[in-house]
């Protein structure tokens, strides 16, 4: 049996691009979204082209017991996976005391509950094994607060928050753990979002997802805690952390408004 390699949120954007780049390495892949019928169809895809083995689950991650679902799922096929990718995720754009509160919750059980299940689920045997690698798809929203899409930037701080936290304590044990913090990228999550898109295109250069994956993936494999893929992102990251938050946060409010 090959390395197997699990992925969140694969049916596009980011996920997809993870799944490409591990199939192309030789992975055999555990694919989970929504989307079903998207999710078959990169399976035939790339069982053709790269010839691994591509497993299936069309699964809502912000249920429950998802995490649960996901990990006997996983672990029928391949008892212990080498990688997981937590990658689906959601933001919501607009005041939050006027947000839809089923669809809050609903980002907060996705982007960080089951986040953390799984992780929680896929780390015991990673551990046993003294091997594993975990990649957390955070975003430049983890440093800064986000007047306009509060609730989405605080998920993202819990994600690399429990990430960093994570990686110390994991040190030693032949499992590590990667934050993955990009900024604004071509895919599917502005529309999901409701975000003006065009306002933000005026400021930030979208990025391919393709090259985000890229820089993810290396960083997964090479260990690292925390990874901000683009220069400017990873100014900005560091910009936040000089600047008084008082003022970081007016400005992120001026650009989402
Ligand atoms: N794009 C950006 O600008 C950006 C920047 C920083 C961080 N991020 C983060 O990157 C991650 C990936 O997002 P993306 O940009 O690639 O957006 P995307 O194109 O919208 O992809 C999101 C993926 O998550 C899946 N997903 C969404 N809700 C789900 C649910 N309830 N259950 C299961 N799967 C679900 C979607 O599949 P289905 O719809 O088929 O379920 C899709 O495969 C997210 O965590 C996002 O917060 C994005």
């Amino acid at each position: 049996m090959g390395m197997t390699a699990v992925i969140t949120g694969a049916s596009g954007g980011f996920g997809y691009e993870f799944a490409k780049l591990l199939a192309g390495d030789g992975y055999d892949l555990v694919l989970i979204a929504r989307s079903g019928d998207k999710l078959k169809k990169i399976a035939k895809n790339f069982e053709r082209r790269y010839g691994v083995a591509v497993y299936v689950l069309e699964k809502d991650l912000s249920e429950r017991d998802a995490a649960l679902e996901v990990f006997s799922f996983a672990t029928e096929r391949d008892p212990s996976s080498e990688i997981l990718i937590n990658n689906a995720g959601f933001g919501d754009y607009g005041s939050f005391a006027e947000g839809d509160y089923e669809k809050l919750t609903q980002m907060v059980d996705l982007n960080d509950r089951t986040l953390m299940q799984l992780t929680r689920l896929f780390l015991q045997p990673m551990i046993a094994a003294g091997k594993g690698r975990i990649l957390n798809v955070a975003s430049i929203a983890s440093f800064m607060p986000g007047p306009q899409m509060a609730l989405y930037y605080a998920t993202k701080a819990f994600v690399l928050s429990l990430t960093e936290g994570l990686s110390e304590e994991l040190r030693g044990t032949g499992v590590t753990i990667t934050a993955l913090c990009p900024g604004p990228a071509d895919t599917g999550f502005v529309k999901r979002a409701n975000m003006p898109g065009a306002r933000l295109s005026d400021i930030f250069r979208f990025t391919k997802p393709s090259g985000v994956a890229k820089a993810g993936y290396r960083a997964l494999m090479k260990g690292r805690t925390i990874k901000v893929p683009g220069v400017l992102n990873f100014l900005a990251s560091v910009g936040v952390r000089l600047l008084p938050r008082r003022l970081v946060r007016r400005i992120v409010y001026r650009f989402q408004r």
